[in-house]
């Protein structure tokens, strides 16, 4: 059990014996000063103004309740009702046995909808946030024991594919192969929209094949399986660069939902939360209404018959509902998308499409952006691929390694140069509060200080370094903890705090909080080195021991977190 969850529990009891309503709780806090304590109380002030007392004496009555035999060393009062606790030693070395257990949690069906690309085009940096917050989320959640169900929800289906499949068609008949044809989809799609501007039979062509394609005409059909195929092999490819656990099974795109979208409009006119507005079918929401007090339209079918984007939301919505028996949804899209989302939440509830036990959550994120404070274009100031930053990313990387460490062959060179690039470039993204934009920049990110992906990864080298050169092995390593250094207290409260932090990734999806404590907990372990020697022959046996055990935990727990972030460690750099 975690050593929060035991204070807090303690604390509660004692509360509940002073006859304290539930409502106040002990409000336990990590110490921001260690020289007043570990953990402090700070509910006693709450719950006297609740009950209108005088704080310090309730906060005396509450430490005079609580039993903290054999966890704390010393309690004392200050301020106005602080109840500031230092814990035993020997406590804190017990709990963090099982620092790597992972916490009990009810598990959920969790639907994580994240990277969906439009496969028109390739994959650009605007889908990099989506797919590698989204990928932590997920991986977070499965740790915790939770079924996570990834969907990606990928573009394959609109207008735009009529054009896309006549000018494969047309190149096809001039003798081309489609994956050459389509080796750079974005030269592809250039050429398809100056035939379709400047030549009207085709234009012509291209149109009339999206009213084939939509009515499961066959030639069409196979020539935009023919597109699909090539552009999703394409992001598999930067999928796997990336280390993000999308693969085909996880497809699940919009086409997919093409069958049901005739039934859904039906069923909202049914239910009257459809009506028809201007020959299309709208839907009208009077929760979203604006500042005049008008309400907010949804069209689920445009005056032509043609369906759109919500209209497949909510039929992805009601289809996790129906047969994935989902207990809650996320979405991680851009904040851009925030009205559509809020649309189709309100729409699917009052639809009855998902039960009001379900949580629907969009988790929003703000844009990636260039130096110049603009979105993040290429010099040109067009977008920036997404497979062609990733190269840039590891070529700059291998760059680093080689000024850093001239001992590594080619292979392990390629290898950490893979490693670190895409790390860094993910970490960058991660550790910045998701709801911002942020601005990027390749030198802070691949920097070996501060909170960086090169940082954490060194430190994780570090640690290997001590086993290295005390030639043990540090998985499976075992000793007795002895806490006795302030440094090592300190690194052991916060190896203890993982299972805390993860929690509230799982519930606010901010991985944010994940990098600021694998940040923090790389600095305390830095501290501790410096003030804790280990291999030196004027250590006793049992304390180098137990600072090796300190640093397998450091070391494992830096391993799992960055893991969790899809970012990969290794054992030399
Ligand atoms: N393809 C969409 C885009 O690129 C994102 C889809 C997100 N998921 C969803 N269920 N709407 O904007």
């Amino acid at each position: 059990m975690s050593l929060k969850y035991t204070l807090n529990s303690r604390f509660k009891t004692a509360m509940q014996a002073l006859n304290i309503p539930s409502e106040c709780t002990p409000l336990l806090n990590i110490s921001g000063k260690p020289q007043f304590g570990d953990y402090q109380a700070n509910g006693a002030m709450g719950a006297a103004k609740y009950l209108k007392t005088n704080p310090r004496d309730l906060a005396q009555k509450i430490l005079d309740q609580v039993d903290l035999s054999g966890i704390a060393e010393k309690t004392e009062i200050a301020g106005p009702g602080f109840i500031n606790i230092t814990l035993k030693n020997d406590y804190i070395a017990d709990c963090l046995k099982d620092c790597l257990d992972k916490p009990t949690v009810q598990s959920n069906i969790v639907v994580v909808d994240y990277s969906a690309p439009n496969l028109a085009k390739e994959m650009h940096v605007g889908h990099l946030r989506s797919t590698i917050i989204g990928d932590a989320i997920a991986r977070t959640l499965e740790y915790q024991g939770h079924q996570v169900i990834r969907q990606n929800h990928m573009g394959d289906w609109g207008t735009q594919f009529g054009m896309l499949i006549a000018e494969l068609e047309l190149q096809l008949s001039q003798g081309e192969q489609a994956e050459l044809a389509l080796s750079d989809l974005e030269v592809f799609y250039q050429q398809s929209k100056k035939h379709f501007d400047a030549d009207p039979d085709f234009a012509d062509t291209a149109r009339a094949y999206v009213v084939k394609l939509q009515s499961g005409d066959a030639n069409c059909l196979k020539l935009w399986q023919q597109f699909i195929d090539v552009s999703v092999a394409h992001n598999s490819e930067i999928y796997k660069q990336l280390n993000v656990g999308l693969t085909a099974e996880h497809i699940k795109p919009e086409s997919a939902y093409n069958d049901d979208l005739q039934m859904i409009v039906e069923d909202l006119i049914q239910k009257q939360l459809a009506i028809e507005s201007d020959g299309a079918k709208v839907v009208f929401l009077n929760e979203l209404a604006d500042k005049n007090g008008d309400p907010s339209p949804m069209i689920v079918q445009k005056s032509g018959g043609g369906f759109l984007y919500a209209t497949t939301d909510l039929a992805a919505l009601k289809y996790r509902a129906d047969t994935l028996n989902v207990d809650r949804v996320l979405y991680f899209i851009d904040a851009r998308q925030s009205l559509h989302m809020k649309q189709v939440f309100a729409t699917s509830r009052k639809a009855n499409y998902v039960s009001d036990s379900v949580s629907l959550e969009h988790h929003a994120f703000g844009t990636m952006m260039g130096s110049d404070g603009k979105p993040f274009k290429t010099r040109t100031g067009g977008t920036v691929k997404l497979a062609d930053l990733l190269v840039e990313a590891v070529e700059r990387a291998e760059k680093l390694v080689r000024e850093k460490n001239s001992d590594l062959n080619e292979e392990e060179i390629t290898t950490i140069a893979r490693k670190v690039g895409i790390g860094a470039v993910k970490y960058a993204d991660l550790s910045k509060t998701r709801t911002n934009d942020y601005i990027f920049d390749w030198n802070s990110m691949l920097s070996f200080e501060g909170n960086t992906a090169p940082y954490l990864q060194y430190a994780y080298t570090r640690i290997y370094s001590i086993f290295r050169k005390a030639d043990i092995q540090l998985e499976d390593f075992s000793a007795k903890l002895i806490i006795a250094q302030t440094q090592e207290k300190q690194l052991a409260l916060k190896l203890l705090q993982f299972n805390e932090v993860i929690n509230q990734v799982a519930i606010d999806c901010y991985p944010h909080s994940l990098c600021n404590y694998l940040y923090e907990l790389s600095s305390l372990f830095m501290t501790f080195y410096e003030h804790c020697p280990i291999l030196k022959s004027d250590i006793a046996p049992e304390i180098e021991q137990s600072r090796l055990q300190l640093c397998a935990y450091s070391a494992s727990i830096l391993d799992k977190g960055l893991d969790l972030l899809g970012i990969e460690t290794m054992e030399k750099m």
